[in-house]
């Protein structure tokens, strides 16, 4: 009986080859019809979040790179910003170009200037100043990269514990100071906070490991304020990962390219991506093919192709610094 069930079970084995063939063809068809629908075809999403009397985005970092040129394309959208910066002088240049790219819109500009590397932040403070603003948009964006190729232990503690400190540190602590104010916003529609990360925290970039580690950390912290939210409390704040590949900024210098845009190319995906109702994103398609196409792979192929990537895009950063 036994041994016929067995004979019975390999005869039945080729059949169930196709079937599987099938489903993984339909999940791939899937992926790529989701990829096109979130691209190319979803209605706006991120004018959900322009509700209410005055509604404000707070941008960290938002003096350069990424950050800045967010400030602008939400501003031209329509948002009242908070942007913080760690330079008086940079950021009353960041403000009059902010300004410039609509001012006729009646729109207010606010600002606050802390470094993040520093461990005596009054959090609290920093909100409070903010307490009664319609603030539906908090984008934790300010971050630092360091490219570099030394190992851990070449690099001094001071270096990596501020890395620590900017990437995980402050977005926390940031977070959880706004987080009150933020869930009575949402009381009269939806509010959301984007951690910007990197796709560095899900593949293995050679030597970053403090700056991939404190992005991986978001991504999870992220995902279990949603949570705590969505599920627990069922209000209309939620929390999204937004997965970054690389983008030429004021910290990173590359050249452009399909797949490394200007931040203001950038910052129109990004933006598009607001309110999408998902909890993570990868808001340029090019960078979500090569996430697809990298993820997809077995990890050692990962690690060993992302290696020579990163170790070409480093020698690019080392040489342009030479040049000055
Ligand atoms: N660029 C990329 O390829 C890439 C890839 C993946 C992820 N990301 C992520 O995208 C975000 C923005 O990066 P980005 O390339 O746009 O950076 P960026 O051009 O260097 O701009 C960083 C912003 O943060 C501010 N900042 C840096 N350190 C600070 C500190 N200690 N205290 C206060 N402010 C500080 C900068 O102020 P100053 O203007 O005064 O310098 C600037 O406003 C980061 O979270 C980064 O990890 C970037
Ligand atoms: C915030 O929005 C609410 C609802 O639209 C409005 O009553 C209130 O005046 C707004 N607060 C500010 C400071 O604009
Ligand atoms: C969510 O927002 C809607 C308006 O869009 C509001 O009616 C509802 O009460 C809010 N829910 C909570 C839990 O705040």
């Amino acid at each position: 009986m036994a041994l016929e069930s067995k004979i019975l079970e390999l005869k039945n084995l080729p059949a169930i080859f196709p079937l599987l063939g099938l489903l993984l063809t339909l999940y791939y068809v899937w992926g790529v019809l989701d990829f096109i629908w979130f691209h190319y075809l979803r209605p706006k999403s991120w004018t959900r979040l322009l509700h209410g009397t005055r509604p404000y985005a707070l941008i960290t970092g938002a003096t350069d790179g990424i950050g800045r040129s967010a400030a602008k394309e939400l501003y031209a959208k329509g948002f009242n910003l908070i942007l913080h910066g760690r330079s008086g002088e940079k950021m009353r240049r960041t403000v009059e170009e902010v300004k410039a790219v609509n001012p006729t819109g009646g729109l207010d500009v606010k600002y606050f200037i802390t470094d993040v590397g520093r461990l005596d932040i009054d959090f609290g403070a920093i909100a409070g100043q903010f307490e009664g603003l319609n603030i539906t948009l908090f984008v934790n964006n300010v971050g630092a990269s360091f490219p570099t190729n030394k190992m851990i232990d070449r690099s001094d503690e001071d270096f990596i514990t501020n890395i620590l400190n900017i990437n995980t540190r402050f977005p926390f602590f940031i977070t959880r100071a706004f987080l009150p104010y933020l869930r009575r916003n949402s009381q009269s529609g939806p509010v959301e906070v984007v951690f910007i990360g990197s796709i560095a925290g899900d593949v293995t970039v050679p030597f970053v490991s403090p700056y991939a580690g404190s992005k991986a950390l978001t991504k999870r912290v992220s995902r279990i304020l949603h949570a705590d939210e969505r599920v627990l409390s069922k209000s209309n704040l939620s929390f999204v990962y937004a997965n970054v590949g690389v983008v030429q900024t004021g910290s990173l210098r590359v050249g452009t390219s399909l797949a490394q845009p200007h931040s203001d190319d950038y910052a129109r995906h990004l933006v598009e991506s607001f309110g999408s109702g998902r909890r993570v994103v990868i808001p340029h398609p090019v960078h979500h093919v090569l996430y697809a196409i990298v993820t997809g792979m077995p990890e050692a192929l990962c690690d060993y192709i992302v290696s020579a990537e990163a170790r070409s895009l480093f020698r690019e950063i080392e040489e342009d610094k030479k040049k000055g």
